[in-house]
């Protein structure tokens, strides 16, 4: 709904957690982290796995596509390369996807959180129909945030820092949910730098013109660009391998949960 009172329709619990991010930012290790968090402090989730190609997970999920959807058939029956076998599992997956809904909904009053994980290479839910198919039916049901999950030490580099910001920005817009930066891996690198570029456009900037790479009008005007961005996201430095962090992501859940709520 669009009429920024509130839609009835939406249930006020669970809270989903899209966890995205690019190949090697740790979603999967993270998302493991995540789940242990839950059952220390006894938060109620669910899991779900979205990824239909993974071999192995370190939790345990609640709802697997791959229960539903065997990639390797779907390579062989349609005649696809990897990425097309994924994508068409996905694709799969999302016409019925009405019945994931329902069973979370059955279980609505004992869930605070699914935390759904993504296929490890990020446009393929992030630009594809299904991965639209999927959100969009989360979002109309139950208060859906998005975490993107960001590689920290490698973003130290300002121009992969900026090319990984004009990425979440653009899932800002695209799926128009409240979107935390989750700066992982914050025991090799502190997320202190990503603050201070965020605060201070002109801070970025100087960091950048030390790129000799680097052209200075764009990379100026994007920083203006994104110095919007900035103001409409919250964002959290995690370790999903000492597990510092763990409360101020859920934190930042919450918020962006309520934000949810007034918005939609
Ligand atoms: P998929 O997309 O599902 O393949 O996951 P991913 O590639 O986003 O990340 P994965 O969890 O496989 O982690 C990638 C690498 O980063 C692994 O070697 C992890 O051990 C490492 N890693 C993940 N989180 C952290 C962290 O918080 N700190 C450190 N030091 N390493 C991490």
């Amino acid at each position: 709904s669009s009429s920024g009172s509130g839609s009835s329709n939406i249930r006020r619990k669970p809270v989903i957690i899209l966890v995205v991010g690019m190949a090697g930012s740790g979603k999967t290790t993270l998302m493991h982290r995540l789940v242990c968090h839950t059952h220390l402090k006894d938060i109620r989730g669910y899991v779900m796995n979205l990824d239909p190609a993974v071999m192995t997970l370190p939790y345990a999920a609640n709802i697997d596509v791959r229960d539903t959807v065997k990639y390797k058939e779907v390579m062989k029956q349609f005649n696809l390369g990897p990425n097309g076998g994924i994508l068409t599992s996905l694709n799969l997956f999302a016409t019925k996807f009405d019945e994931v809904i329902s069973v979370i909904e059955k279980r609505a009053d004992q869930l605070d959180y699914v935390l759904v994980d993504t296929p490890g290479q990020i446009e393929i839910f992030t630009w594809s129909a299904s991965g639209a198919i999927i959100t969009e039916a989360f979002a109309s049901t139950f208060p859906t945030v998005v975490a993107y999950v960001v590689d920290t030490p490698r973003s130290e580099d300002p121009t992969t820092f900026m090319s990984n910001m004009l990425y979440a920005c653009s899932i800002l817009y695209k799926t128009r949910l409240p979107l935390i930066l989750t700066f992982n891996k914050v025991d090799v690198a502190a997320h202190q730098f990503a603050l201070e570029w965020m605060e201070d456009f002109e801070a970025f900037q100087t960091a950048a013109s030390s790129d000799q790479s680097y052209t200075s009008t764009l990379t100026q005007s994007l920083s203006l660009v994104l110095d919007e961005f900035y103001n409409n996201l919250k964002s959290v430095g995690v370790s999903a391998v000492s597990g510092v962090g763990m409360e101020a992501f859920f934190n930042a859940v919450e918020a962006s949960a309520e934000e949810y709520m007034e918005t939609y």
